[in-house]
């Protein structure tokens, strides 16, 4: 069991992230919830990692899968209750499992009590004051979701002409995160979680609360800082005005005791840019989203490891790794898609499918590096059982608000979200009581179930929880890196007394002699094949 005494255990922690509504039912309604989970914590625990991250389980619309949240704090009935989520907390306390929940501080959902105030009360009154709210657009900005950012209050039931802003869906209207109100409710909101026992927060969205407004910028659906070249800065995120914000959270965050942490959703990747966020009086740990766009090559991995090292050592925190989460392509996908082909458009039922065994051979590779690495690593469920994108899924079925706010142009994120299979025999494997669904899952899955792969020496699964155990046992989230020079194709390091050695080439690579092989992505024998990872020690021979 984890010892929960570590003081900041989040350094090393290794934390997995739980999409309720896809993670577990226990009530037959197709949707999973927080019963789901509480029943399935065997299943963390035998994995071997030190945290969960539950993504919102809050009373929502669910217009965005719960990021569309009515009320801060509470359980919407569709996931349990609040004493369920207390028992949940207790449970995973008891064996050795913190616990951190998603905070959305950008928006609210268009069904929360302030927006339903601010519809009432209409133009120039303290209730539209928390939302950013003006007589008309006053840019031209676009939705991360497609379409226009400015919505009129009227489409919620105003009789005035004033426009407001939303930079995901028109139910989440935008926070106005210069009014006081809304950074006191916050802190109340924050107090209200530490209070019941959690460990932490993610952030959602946490580059984007504070806006230039003046600024223009007509690019949808990407929330990166600066990515329509490397220079342009958009005057939507990663504006200085956040920071303050967080290091009052911070504040909050140390008045309670042991050891809270959290970590920022920010779509940031200049390492300058990057530091600002996790200083010692703000986020400790932000996620790294460089090193989930990377390439399977080494001499990107290579450059996105040292970006890292330069956006946390100088700081003081630790790196963090993340190869999927709830909005991306699982990796199992996406990892053998052909560079620049990495958006979900071009993977959709009417066009050629990347090859399964190539992504399923480089995700095992790439847990492995990353698991080898010093810092933290976020897992997303279903990753470990090797779970693919479901590229297949008819639109009639599908419900990101993405696929629908681009007519159909962005597939959105449904392949990601897809229920986990439990059982390889059972309907739905095993989701729920009922076998319902809240997608329809692929047939490919009853070969992913945990069931089936518990049993298997081989199985992804247990690669993960063999790693997760070798990594505790030898401390290597709190090591140092030493890079070690190889061949083109071939990233290698030490970690204290482990070697780790991906090889992303096409050719084998001998496997230096003298070492002991703690554990392998794939098969190696004399050589390490292409897309494999090894986790050697020096042997005492
Ligand atoms: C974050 C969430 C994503 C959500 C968006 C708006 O990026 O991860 O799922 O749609 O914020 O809240
Ligand atoms: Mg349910």
């Amino acid at each position: 069991m984890n010892d929960m005494s570590t003081p900041e255990w989040w350094r090393s922690a290794v934390i997995y992230q739980i999409y309720p509504r896809s993670f577990a039912d226990s009530d037959g309604d197709g949707m999973g919830d927080l019963g789901g989970v509480i029943e399935h914590l065997d299943h963390l625990v035998a994995l071997g990692v030190d945290a969960i991250w539950l993504s919102p389980f809050y009373p929502s619309p669910q217009n965005d899968a719960g990021y569309d949240v009515a009320d801060y704090c509470d359980v919407d009935p569709r996931f349990g209750t609040l004493g369920q989520f207390d028992t949940l907390v207790e449970r995973a306390h008891a064996s050795g499992l913190r616990v951190i929940v998603d905070i959305v501080p950008n928006h609210t959902s268009s069904e929360h009590p302030w927006f339903r105030e601010a519809v009432e009360a209409g133009p120039g009154s303290p209730e539209r004051a928390r939302y950013i709210v003006r007589d008309e657009p006053v840019n031209d900005w676009k939705s991360v979701f497609g379409g226009p950012a400015w919505s009129r209050m009227s489409d919620f039931g105003a009789d005035d002409d004033q426009w407001f802003l939303h930079l995901f869906d028109a139910t989440q209207p935008d926070l106005d995160w210069i009014n006081e109100e809304v950074r006191a409710e916050f802190r109340r909101i924050l107090g209200f979680w530490l209070r019941r026992g959690v460990d932490g927060f993610r952030v959602d969205v946490a580059h984007g609360l504070v806006k230039d407004l003046t600024g223009s910028d007509d690019h949808a659906s990407s929330m990166l800082g600066a990515n329509v070249d490397a220079e342009t800065k958009r005057p939507m995120w990663d504006q200085d005005g956040v920071h303050e914000i967080y290091r009052t959270w911070h504040h909050v965050l140390g008045s309670y005791d042991g050891d809270r942490m959290m970590v920022a959703e920010a779509w940031v990747l200049d390492p300058a840019r990057v530091a600002l966020y996790v200083r010692p009086d703000e986020f400790h740990q932000t996620f790294n989203f460089q090193f989930l766009s990377a390439r399977w090559d080494a001499k990107v991995l290579r450059e996105v490891i040292y970006d890292t090292m330069d956006a946390t050592l100088a700081v003081g925190a630790p790196m963090t790794w993340v190869l999927s989460n709830h909005d991306v392509i699982r990796h199992a996908t996406r990892l053998a898609l052909p560079p620049g082909q990495e958006r979900r458009n071009g993977l959709g039922p009417d066009h050629p499918q990347p090859d399964a065994n190539v992504g399923l051979r480089r995700a095992r590779a790439a847990t492995l590096l990353m698991l080898g690495l010093p810092g933290s690593a976020y897992l997303y469920q279903g990753e470990e059982l090797g779970l693919p994108e479901h590229t297949m899924l008819p639109a009639d079925v599908r419900q990101d608000p993405t696929f629908h706010r681009t007519g159909g142009e962005e597939l959105g994120r449904d392949g990601c979200r897809v229920p986990l299979p439990w059982e390889a025999d059972q309907p739905g494997f095993g989701f729920g009581p009922t076998g319902r669904t809240w997608l329809p899952q692929p047939a490919s899955f009853a070969a992913h179930a945990a069931d089936v792969q518990k049993e298997r020496a081989d199985s992804t699964l247990n690669m993960y929880r063999s790693a997760l155990a070798i990594r505790r046992e030898l401390d290597l989230g709190n090591g140092a890196l030493e890079w070690l020079e190889m061949r083109d194709g071939v990233l290698a390091f030490r970690n204290g007394d482990t070697t780790v050695i991906a090889n992303t080439g096409d050719d084998p690579v001998p496997l230096p002699d003298e070492i002991e092989v703690l554990i392998a992505s794939g098969e190696v024998s004399a050589d390490i094949p292409a897309d494999t990872t090894v986790w050697m020690s020096r042997s005492a021979v």
